[in-house]
């Protein structure tokens, strides 16, 4: 079973971005059937990078968005993509180190770190894109 199950309640209204968030969801759950079934580091690893890359594109998609709209909390909502990305990025690390096999522990936090972001912050800026006619 995926572990995390995307539905209705993580759109944003906006189809280039949920688009992006399902391809988000599906890393995840890809990289938790690899731990489950236990494929080894290199599809591990495989994956990893893949998520990092395209978390790194959905970071600069959302922004630019966030900038041509003047968001007010641009800067907010950014800090919060940087912490990510740094954390994802030393992730990768011990992951390439061989120094880390995936845990259902690092695999919950992914999940909720995404679902948290989603809700509490991408819905934010929703309205304010709709509204310049980006659906
Ligand atoms: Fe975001």
């Amino acid at each position: 079973m995926a572990i995390f199950e995307w539905s209705d309640r993580f759109s944003v209204k906006v189809r280039e971005i949920d688009e992006q968030h399902e391809e988000l969801v599906g890393m995840i759950n890809r990289l938790h059937e690899a731990m489950v079934a236990n494929k080894g580091r290199e599809l591990q690893q495989e994956i990893v990078n893949e998520m990092v890359a395209y978390t790194n594109f959905h970071f600069a998609t959302e922004e630019k968005y966030m900038r041509s709209f003047g968001f007010a909390g641009y800067f907010e909502h950014k800090r919060e993509h940087e912490q990510f990305a740094a954390e994802a990025a030393e992730l990768k690390a011990r992951v390439d180190r061989g120094g880390l096999v995936l845990t259902l522990e690092v695999m919950t936090l992914l999940k909720e770190w995404l679902q948290n972001h989603i809700l509490g912050t991408d819905m934010q800026y929703s309205h304010l894109f709709n509204a310049n006619g980006l659906v």
